[in-house]
């Protein structure tokens, strides 16, 4: 059976991840029986150099005749003075989230074992481990309110939830919750904002369909706060656009780079699969850029999309396996012996 899917590299070190991921996905294929047929778009900077448009037609039309989208990353210093919507992010890849109705972003977060050291927390605050999933609505909020603008002497955003959004978002993360360990923390603003007690309200009242799971409430400030002074409390973290994106990052801090963050965004019918981080433009071309986060999507997207658990869980696995023999790129090097993008790459494919 052939599987096919929307292959968007996009910008910085987008391409060269992307490689590797398409590398490992080869090798799973070959192990499990399945086939992958691979069909390329463009999205970001790329597609503003190649076609005028952050997100052209074409791209978006590839995404919704596939089975599943893997993304890059977008963006670079070459694109920031563009007027916002013509940017790579609110006009490439936040169009595509919108138009693909992508509403969950799943971000899980954990500390392997061998790579415990580059944590920025002293030891024994990770004593009881650190096992997150955040959960983060991703099709509205603040990001995609209006009225929205800027000019010299004002700029606006609005932020806007209704409670249909909320209560599919909250779903998605009780339901997370019950194979996990059965709690969930939802952060909000709720002592200053509107839409925070919406949220709040909403939550308690789609709580009440999962008896089985913890559900503890807490503002973000005192959230980002938590994360640093005993992120072992966290199961699952349920929360907003903004609020998801930003503690998305710090927990990924903790996990010791970014570059080994993977996530799912999950939507009505078609799935997307994209590393956290950015495009690092500072280190683009360099092929030295940690390809883990990008390789995890593709596992995710393994498990989400084609409900393909046991090819999920060999690259899983294998990832686990080669952080474990001690392979690093520079990222997670600590200073000692690094290997390249492409060589940890191999390496995982070898292993899967
Ligand atoms: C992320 C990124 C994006 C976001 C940017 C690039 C628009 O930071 O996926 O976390 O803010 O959602
Ligand atoms: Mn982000």
């Amino acid at each position: 059976m052939s599987h096919r899917i929307a292959v968007l590299p996009g910008d910085g070190i987008g391409p060269e991840v992307m490689k590797e991921s398409l590398k490992v996905l080869d090798a799973v294929a070959a192990k499990v029986g399945i086939e992958f047929e691979y069909a390329e778009g463009a999205i970001g900077g790329i597609a503003i150099d190649q076609y005028g448009t952050p997100l052209p037609e074409s791209t978006v039309k590839l995404c919704s005749s596939s089975e599943a989208v893997l993304l890059g990353s977008i963006g670079g210093p070459k694109w920031d003075n563009l007027p916002p919507e013509k940017r790579p992010e609110l006009g490439g890849l936040l169009a595509l989230r919108k138009s693909l109705n992508l509403f969950a972003n799943l971000r899980p977060v954990k500390v392997y074992d061998a790579v415990k050291g580059l944590c920025p927390l002293a030891a024994d605050r990770l004593s009881g481990g650190l096992d997150i999933l955040t959960v983060r609505e991703l099709s509205g909020g603040i990001y995609f309110g209006t009225p929205k603008k800027v000019d010299d002497t004002t700029g606006m955003d609005t932020m806007i939830y209704s409670a249909g959004e909320v209560e599919r978002i909250a779903r998605i993360g009780f339901e997370a919750a019950k194979s996990r360990r059965k709690k969930v923390t939802s952060v909000d603003k709720a002592n200053v904002l509107h839409t925070s007690i919406l949220w709040r309200n909403t939550v308690e009242r789609v709580a009440k369909d999962y008896p089985e799971i913890e559900l503890n409430h807490m503002y973000v400030d005192n959230a980002a706060m938590q994360l640093i002074l005993d992120p072992s409390q966290f199961d699952i973290i349920l929360t907003g656009n903004l609020f998801g994106d930003i503690l998305s990052d710090e927990s990924a801090a903790l996990a010791g780079s970014l570059g080994m963050l993977p996530s799912a965004s999950l939507g009505t019918e078609i799935n997307l699969f994209e590393p956290s981080g950015g495009s690092a433009p500072d280190i683009a071309g360099k092929g030295i850029a940690n390809p883990i986060a990008q390789i995890l999507s593709a596992g995710m997207m393994l498990e989400y999309s084609l409900a393909n658990i046991d090819a999920a869980k060999r690259i899983y696995s294998a990832v686990d396996k080669v952080i474990a023999s001690g392979l690093r790129t520079a990222d997670i090097a600590s200073g000692g012996e690094t290997v390249s993008t492409s060589e940890m790459g191999d390496a995982i494919a070898a292993v899967v």
